[in-house]
């Protein structure tokens, strides 16, 4: 596997801490927990976007850009960290975000502004033609905009979740400590498709088990195929095989409440269970629903007593700022 000669740039302090919720597995009477903390990968408020930005900033800039252009919903994670990022590596960042300004930008949306990111508002079905009329634009200035997509999920992105599963198997060895599954928060996929390529390449023993966000299985955009793809050419990327298959990326669309960004009592719950029982933040959007999903697959028994599981905490914990509303 190659993976020392991709262009990089730091900007994640790892390892992240890998902890115990002595505390969260009492309560629910299941499987032993633990918590992978990339919410605290260092950057902005932390989150897992820090790990794909590594890379696709530092491709942007071994291709000689001056500019990034990415998209997002009002309070992406990702765009608050691309736009972090950008100021690291002295580019200049333009984010394309679906919906309509706020009075006054809290959350996420207020951090874009305190990084100095240019915003450009559009509906979510016109966001990448925006970002090319944005790159365009710039382009005519004479300026070298790179375009990261959505989420950073792609193949350069995506290396730094393959990466992510070997820190975690030294961290249980070290500890001494195995886990039968990680459970993490997916949407645009390149996370858990890393995390499940790293897996394979790894050869981590455990089952990765997304908790689908806001993607649902069936139709058009059926997602692990995405995933799939994703994978697929990130192992070519790398200079490994993937034998992996749709089937291998394990995708739970449970949890999808009365939609995206659209919190409801599970996700409250975990949110107020996590902070009362570990002193741990979640996000309304993704690692509160999560966890909510979490909690009632434990509820459910679906892990058997003797088992152990990671929540792989991905961060988005700015968003509470924007949800206050929800927890008075
Ligand atoms: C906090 C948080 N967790 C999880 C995810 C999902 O990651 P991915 O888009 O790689 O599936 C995101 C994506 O924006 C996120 O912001």
């Amino acid at each position: 596997m190659k993976t020392d000669n991709l262009p990089r740039f730091h900007l994640a302090e790892m390892n992240t801490p890998l902890e115990k919720m002595h505390k969260l597995a009492a309560d629910l009477g299941g499987p032993g927990l633990l918590i992978k903390r990339d919410d605290l990968t260092g950057l902005a408020m932390g989150g897992n976007k820090i790990r794909k930005l590594e890379f696709l900033i530092g491709d942007a800039l071994s291709r000689g850009a001056d500019a990034v252009i990415t998209a997002g919903g009002a309070q992406s994670n990702h765009c608050r960290l691309t736009a972090a990022a950008a100021v690291r590596a002295g580019l200049g960042c333009e984010l394309v975000l679906s919906g309509s300004p706020p009075d006054l930008p809290n959350g996420n949306l207020l951090l874009d502004h305190l990084f100095g990111a240019c915003v450009t508002w559009c509906s979510r079905d016109e966001r990448e033609a925006q970002m090319e009329s944005v790159a365009e634009a710039l382009r005519t200035k004479g300026k070298k905009p790179y375009v990261i997509p959505v989420g950073g999920s792609n193949e350069i992105g995506t290396v730094g979740y393959v990466l992510a599963i070997e820190e975690l198997m030294h961290q249980l060895s070290e500890k001494r400590l195995s886990a039968d599954y990680v459970v993490v928060a997916s949407s645009s996929g390149g996370t858990q498709a890393g995390l499940t390529l790293g897996a394979d390449v790894y050869g981590y023993s455990g089952k990765i088990l997304g908790i689908s966000i806001d993607q649902v299985k069936t139709g058009e955009s059926a997602f692990p195929p995405v995933m799939a793809r994703i994978a697929k050419a990130t192992a070519d990327r790398i200079g490994t095989t993937c034998e992996l298959h749709e089937k291998d990326f394990l995708l739970n669309c449970d949890y999808l409440g009365a939609g995206y960004a659209i919190p409801g009592d599970r996700e409250r719950e975990a949110i107020e269970m996590t902070s009362r029982l570990e002193g741990i933040l979640l996000g309304p959007v993704y690692t509160g629903r999560a966890m909510g999903g979490l909690i009632d697959l434990v509820r459910k028994g679906f892990f058997k007593p003797d088992e152990t599981v990671v929540f792989w905490h991905t961060g988005g914990t700015p968003e509470l700022f924007a949800y206050n509303h929800e927890f008075l």
